[in-house]
């Protein structure tokens, strides 16, 4: 079995069962042995890799530039289904946020357009207020029309290396887990102790 395959059926199968997990992911960091993780929308599912959307003033960029090492967790609840993806993260080709910046909503336009101007991304506020008032006055002096992407906006891409599926869905309570490695353009599969 493609684990690639594998991972966007459960996705299917979470959507169609509304699992409030079927679009996002949680991401793994290590910044000089400090662990950090953060949910992210997971954008697509490809034989290239797992791809995702961040902003290049965030500190996970700043940990990305000196580790790209990653892990990806995934956890559909609706079919009680478990995915941990290791590998190593590379920037994608500036073509594909250019594509998909335009679609957000608006509301996230104006924000991505504030890291940088007013602070970066997990930056410490002087007020809450001061977020709003600089969202208030970009809206104000520019429409959602005028917006062009911001050179802050990234995409990433986790290529990976190992891909870890622990199945709960067994009636005989017997969990079923695998781990699937490359090999020779492909995958080879291999059972773990639950
Ligand atoms: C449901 C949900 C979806 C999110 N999606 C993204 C996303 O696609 N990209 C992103 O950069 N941050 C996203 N975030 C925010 C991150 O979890 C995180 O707070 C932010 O990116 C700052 O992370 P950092 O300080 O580790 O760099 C999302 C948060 C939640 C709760």
């Amino acid at each position: 079995m493609d684990p690639i395959q594998a991972i966007n059926d459960d996705r299917h199968l979470a959507r169609s069962h509304d699992d409030a997990n079927a679009d996002l992911c949680f991401l793994a960091l290590s910044d000089e042995g400090q662990p950090s993780v953060r949910t992210l929308v997971l954008r697509e599912v490809s034989d290239s890799g797992l791809t995702l959307f961040i902003n290049s003033t965030s500190p996970k960029w700043q940990i990305i530039q000196e580790n790209p090492a990653a892990e990806l967790l995934l956890w559909y609840h609706s079919i009680q289904r478990q995915y941990r993806v290791t590998g190593r993260i590379e920037q994608l080709d500036r073509s594909v946020i250019e594509k998909n910046w335009p679609r957000r909503p608006a509301g996230s336009k104006y924000l991505d357009h504030s890291y940088g101007t007013l602070a970066d991304q997990s930056s410490v506020l002087a007020s809450r207020q001061s977020l709003i008032d600089h969202v208030t006055r970009l809206r104000e002096s520019r429409p959602e029309d005028d917006l062009t992407t911001p050179t802050s906006a990234t995409g990433v891409i986790l290529i990976p290396d190992t891909i870890e599926c622990l199945d709960l869905n067994r009636a005989d309570r017997i969990h079923e887990r695998k781990r699937y490695f490359r090999h020779n353009n492909g995958w080879v599969t291999e059972h773990l102790m639950p």
